[in-house]
Order: structure tokens, then sequence, then C-alpha cells
């Protein structure tokens, strides 16, 4: 049943929440289409068997979908699991069996509720598990700073003071700017930032880059561009095609007769740390903002999931999640697309599995006309309450599966 008619477009450009077992689901999907795949399996708790069983059963049904998952994945991509401890290690042999261990790229830590009644190690962290089809062609990882969780405020203020004092006078932004970097640098005890100690004739801040590299010295002349640079002591400069794409970009800036690289503090990236700083309880808040708390009980952050994407996807990219519950990876896709002018589209899949009878969210959506209400309707009630409040129109499909 297609709840929204796309007649006039191009159907394989939009977003699609596909309602069905996702083993089903996945098997008509075209291979070799998906950049990057999130999931958060349903955590080992079928207790009809004994551990052993149950055990055996969860491993097996993984398996045969990241089987799947692998052959969805184009060359590129890769792919990352939400897991807790009970399941690390079986999940991380299904991996290594299926991706090999040459396209093990790592594992990331974030923070879980505490637990107060742990009988021995009080648990509160969880794990994201992350294999690439080929590690060979994997992109790099790093993050803008201005989306990073630890850094975006402290240079969102830097960015607007300096900018303000600017528009007044030049003089008073460059202290201001000098202040600033020397308090960030003290209070949080980082030295990255006092890198940008300058300030461009648009009131940009940048880190004026050394253009010299490890190597032979000698004197570089480009005709191109205009420029003789004679020879440094020990090192040499970078080449040629740099400085002339460093000039058409308007990036090349110079200090006593010496060129250097226009890096701006808006544009600044980061590394991947391996502990994550996201909590699991951030999830329930954001499904609180549309109105929607309490509505599903594990929801992971939008954050967590914008941050694994911003990551590892620098490019418009197609984004599957087979088992997307409430639905966080496409707002996670939306709220990229929106904030970094990008386009990547998302595929969820989940299955009609109902709401339990005896919930209150079953009471509150049969109040509201449902009919045997399924975690779908919630992931699509979510996916219509974020686009309403941003005012977005409503661009994706809904398919069912029998
Ligand atoms: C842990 S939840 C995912 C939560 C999600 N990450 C979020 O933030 O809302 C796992 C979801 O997978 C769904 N699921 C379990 N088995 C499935 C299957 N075989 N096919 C499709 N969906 C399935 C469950 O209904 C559940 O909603």
């Amino acid at each position: 049943m297609d709840l929204f008619n796309y007649d006039n477009q191009d159907k394989e450009l939009y977003n699609q929440v596909l309602l069905g077992d996702n083993l089903r689901v996945m098997n008509t999907l075209s291979l070799n289409c998906i950049d990057f795949i999130y999931i958060d399996p349903p955590y080992n708790t079928n207790n009809k068997f004994s551990y052993n069983d149950s055990n055996k059963i969860w491993a097996d049904d993984i398996s045969e979908r990241i089987r799947i998952a692998k052959k969805l994945l184009k060359d590129k991509g890769v792919i990352c699991i939400s897991i807790d401890d009970n399941e690390l290690v079986t999940l991380l042999n299904i991996c290594f069996n299926i991706f090999g261990k040459e396209n093990y790229v790592g594992i990331f830590i974030t923070h879980q509720s505490q637990r107060s009644n742990a009988k021995y190690i009080n648990i509160i962290h969880e794990y994201v598990v992350v294999f690439a089809k080929n590690k060979n062609l994997l992109n790099n990882f790093y993050i803008k700073r201005l989306s990073s969780p630890d850094d975006k405020e402290m240079i969102k203020s830097i960015i607007t003071k300096v900018k303000n004092a600017f528009l007044r006078d030049r003089n008073t932004a460059q202290n201001i700017l000098k202040n600033l970097l020397n308090q960030y640098a003290i209070s949080r005890n980082i030295t990255w930032i006092k890198n940008y100690t300058n300030i461009d004739e648009e009131g940009r801040i940048f880190f004026a880059k050394d253009l010299s590299t490890p190597g032979q010295p000698a004197p570089l002349s480009i005709d191109e561009i205009n420029l003789y640079l004679p020879a440094l002591k020990t090192r040499r400069w970078s080449t040629k095609e740099k400085f002339i794409y460093l000039y058409k970009q308007n990036r090349l800036c110079f200090k006593k007769g010496r060129p250097y690289e226009k890096q701006y503090l808006e544009e600044a990236v980061d590394n991947i740390p391996s502990i994550l700083n996201f909590y699991s309880r951030q999830g329930t808040n954001d499904l609180k903002k549309l109105g929607l708390y309490g509505y599903f009980d594990t929801p992971k952050p939008v954050e967590l999931i914008k941050f694994l994407i911003r990551a590892m996807m620098h490019q418009d990219a197609t984004i599957l999640d087979f088992y997307a519950g409430s639905g966080t990876t496409a707002q996670a896709v939306y709220e990229i697309n929106q904030e970094d002018k990008i386009n990547h589209r998302f595929i969820l899949i989940q299955s009609k599995e109902p709401v339990a009878p005896t919930s209150d969210v079953y009471k509150k959506l049969t109040q509201v006309g449902y009919v045997n209400p399924s975690v779908s309707d919630i992931l699509i009630l979510r996916l219509h309450r974020y686009l309403k409040i941003h005012n977005l129109p409503i661009d994706f499909e809904i398919k069912e599966y029998e």
C-alpha cells in the first residue's frame, strides 16, 4: 500500500520506509547500492529457550541479515552496529566471519544510563561496532569541529563574538580573539585552538598553515600565479599544483613574504575518538521534543547517529537502517541534510511488530484512531511530526510487504 502518491517523481530518489520482516525486504533491494548502514538490532531477550538455544537463534538471525547487508553495501560502504555487552563477542565473531578480520574498522564506546542493581560490574556503556566492505576503499573518518558535540558551542561563540567586534573595528576583534583563544585553551585544556589567530578581510577566523614539507630544499617558481619562492633551509615547498589550487580558492596568504594556507575555523576538522559522549537517555529526550515521550522504549540518540554518518559520509549517501524502531536514523538524515546542505537519502525497514496492548502507548494510539497499532506506526508518526515541526514536505514513501 503506497500512502503517498509520487507519480510525477523518480521513485528511486525518494526516502523509503519499508514495512515488513527485514530479511524479506532486504532481499528485494538492489545489490551494491548502499553507502552506509546503521543498525541497532534487538538485544537477545528470548527467554523461551535455554540461554544456549536463544543465543544460537539470535546469532543465526543476525548472521543471515548481516550477510545480506554486506551484499547491499557498495564496495566503499560501511556498517555500524549498536550492541551491548552481552552480545559483543558473538557479534564480533559473526562480523569477522562475514566481513573478514581485515575489514574490521573499530569499536566506539557510548554511555548507557546507569544501572544500579549490578551484582558485579555496573555496566554503563554500550558499543558501536564498525566494519567496512573493503577497508582499503573506505573514506577517511573525520568530523567538522563545528558539528562535534565537544567543540561546536565554543566555535560558534568565538565566531559570533569576533564577527560582531569586527563589524565595529578590526583591532578590537583581534584582541577579543586573542583573549578567547587563551581562555578556551586553558579552560578546556586544548592546544589546537591556539592556531586560529588570524582574521581575514571579511571577519572570518583562520589558521595560517605552513606550506613547507619534509624534503630536499629547492626554490619554486610558479609562472601561472606569478610567484617565486626561494629555497628554504631544511625543507621543501608544497607542490606547484597545491599553490595554484590555493591561489584559485583565495586561500593563499602571506606573512613577512612567506606563503601560508588559510584554514578557516568554521571548517576545522578533527579525527574521531573511540569514546563518544552520547547517553542513551538523549534518545528519549529526542522523542519528547516531538511530543512522543514514552512512545518507544529504547530510541538511540539522534546526535549519535548524526555523528557516525557525518564522520564517515562526506558526500551524498544512501543510508539504510533495517532495524529502524522509532526511526531515529531518518531523523538524523533529515537533520544532517538541513544543517550541512547535503543530500543523504534513507531507507528504513521496520516490521509491523504490534505495540503491547497493555502499554500506555497502545492506549494513546488507539485513542487517536489507530487500530492494532504497531512500532511502524510510531516510526511514521515520528517522521510526520518532525517534518511538520520543521515545515518540510513529506518526502518519503511507505511500502508494505506481506
Ligand atoms: C532496538 S530497536 C531499534 C531502535 C532504533 N535504533 C531507534 O532509535 O528507535 C530494534 C527494532 O527492530 C525491529 N525488528 C526486530 N526484528 C525485526 C525484523 N526481523 N524485521 C524488521 N524489524 C525488526 C523491532 O521491532 C524494533 O523496533
